[in-house]
């Protein structure tokens, strides 16, 4: 069997979940799902990062001095988020595990031996917030350009990964294979900015309190990045190398230049995708904690529920590209697809297929299902949610110009046939965007469907309340 493993980022422990954060697990989770009902053997991890300098200042912020048991705590609301989103992950990596460090530890040492780390003097300036070294021309204004705050300056001892050694091959490796860093946009400032030199990476701290050690000095403790970016090992190794890894523009580097580099290094295969979707947006600013402007996904969730949201997300902002979030569009989008459009549809086909004691026939409606799989397939999630969409409009056309209320026998059941095969579509392509909904639909159609194996499980665990509501409209 095929198999396909889906990453997110894991997150930082120091702070709760915002729409931000669950913009790119539930893309992970469609791209999850999507691939498990193509019969693959798919694998989604996420997960938390926790040996960052931000966890025990959030720690101590928060009055608590056990550092492991706030991050407990912490993980146990990240979870909770993740569970009311529906997400579908098959396991949670947290980088305190020992698993984690086991595989951190049998890293490293595959890279020191291979002679690639050396002691140093690191000079320079280190945004916190980041976890990352800056060099001046970096900069906007002096500042971070994501936490717009000064970095601090710091001379330390370090040891440092030869990451300049990997250069070529690890551009050589980005010109071969076009579909390593995607879009081609990013793909293309990985490539100038490895043309404009790289510096080797310090990728040790000393006078740090948590995070794990370096086995061959254990005054240092692993700078996060080193660590962190050897989760997509720990918490799979059996799916080693990933399909995919999904992340946003600001860890780009991280994942395209100095991940790649690590696994040479170290002799593992390269992750065949990597992923950089935009920037979820507030008036045009970035979203985040930091930057005071950040959204709740749980509250948000109870107030128009999860598969709105999800829906919302994958349709509004094009995938790969930054996205205004408001919640005027969140309604928008709520009453005009997912109430009227997709809600009418199926209201409007169930009431009159009431009528008939059986429906059978051939669809009138022709599917190209073809192209919504290949647009699922290169991760054109909003292009392939818009064309199931056109289908969905199509359909309702269709009915609106057969007018079936004023039909009867045959010529009745031509057109409910049509409209049911439709809606069978239709919801089958759209479980990965709306699970709950879907599952819904497949109850109201019975559905027996053959090709997802993932459906009969979800079928005969759905069991309605009655009525079964789809959406309701937002006032
Ligand atoms: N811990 C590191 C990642 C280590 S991966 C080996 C980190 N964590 S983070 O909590 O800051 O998460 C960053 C990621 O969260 C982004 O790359 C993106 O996937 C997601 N997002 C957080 N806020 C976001 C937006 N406002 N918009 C889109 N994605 C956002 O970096």
């Amino acid at each position: 069997m095929e198999k396909f493993y889906v990453t997110t980022p894991i997150y930082y422990v120091n702070d709760t979940a915002t729409i931000g954060h669950a913009y790119t697990t539930i893309i992970g989770d469609i791209i999850a799902r999507w691939n498990r009902s193509q019969g693959k053997n798919t694998f989604y991890l996420t997960g938390l990062d926790e040996n960052s300098q931000k966890t025990t200042d959030a720690a101590k912020k928060s009055g608590i001095s056990d550092i492991k048991k706030y991050t407990d705590d912490m993980a146990v609301k990240w979870k909770k988020v993740w569970k009311e989103l529906n997400i579908s992950n098959d396991d949670f990596i947290r980088t305190t595990e020992p698993r984690h460090k086991k595989i951190v530890e049998k890293f490293f040492k595959k890279v020191y031996e291979k002679g690639d780390i050396y002691k140093g003097i690191y000079e320079g300036l280190y945004c916190e917030g980041c976890e990352a070294f800056y060099l001046e021309k970096d900069l906007i204004e002096g500042k971070c350009p994501y936490h717009k705050k000064e970095p601090k300056i710091i001379k330390e001892e370090n040891y440092f990964f030869k990451l300049t050694k990997y250069s070529d091959q690890v551009l050589d490796h980005i010109k071969k294979n076009p579909n390593f860093i995607l879009p081609k946009s990013r793909r293309n400032e990985v490539i100038s900015f490895i043309n404009e030199g790289l510096k080797d990476t310090s990728i040790s701290r000393p006078n740090v309190e948590w995070g794990i050690q370096l086995p061959i000095d254990k005054k240092h403790h692993f700078w996060v990045w080193f660590d962190a970016l050897i989760n997509y090992i720990s918490g799979a190794e059996k799916y080693w190398p990933a399909e995919l890894h999904i992340l946003a523009k600001d860890i780009l580097r991280f994942h395209c230049i100095l991940w790649p580099a690590m696994l040479i290094s170290a002799g593992y295969e390269l992750p065949k995708t990597l992923f950089v979707h935009g920037f979820l947006t507030i008036n045009g600013q970035k979203m985040g904690k930091s930057l005071g402007n950040a959204i709740d996904p749980l509250k948000l969730s109870e107030k128009y529920g999860v598969d709105q949201i999800r829906y919302f997300l994958a349709r509004e902002i094009p995938f790969g590209q930054d996205g205004d979030f408001s919640e005027e569009a969140l309604k928008n989008r709520i009453n005009n697809e997912l109430a009227n459009d997709l809600g009418n549809l199926i209201s409007r086909t169930l009431t009159l297929s009431k009528k008939l004691p059986e429906i059978k026939g051939k669809s009138e409606i022709k599917f190209n299902i073809k192209n919504i799989e290949k647009l699922m397939e290169e991760y054109r999630l909003t292009e392939a949610l818009n064309e199931i969409w056109r289908y969905v409009q199509e359909t309702n056309k269709y009915i609106n110009q057969k007018e079936p209320w004023k039909l009867e026998g045959n010529e009745l059941e031509k057109v409910l046939y049509s409209c049911l095969e439709s809606i069978r579509k239709v919801s089958i392509l759209l479980w990965p965007f709306i699970p709950q909904t879907s599952e819904k639909i497949f109850y109201l159609l019975k559905i027996e469907q053959q090709k997802l194996t993932e459906f009969n499980k979800s079928i005969s665990k759905y069991k309605p309340k009655e009525p079964i509501i789809l959406f309701k409209k937002i006032q």
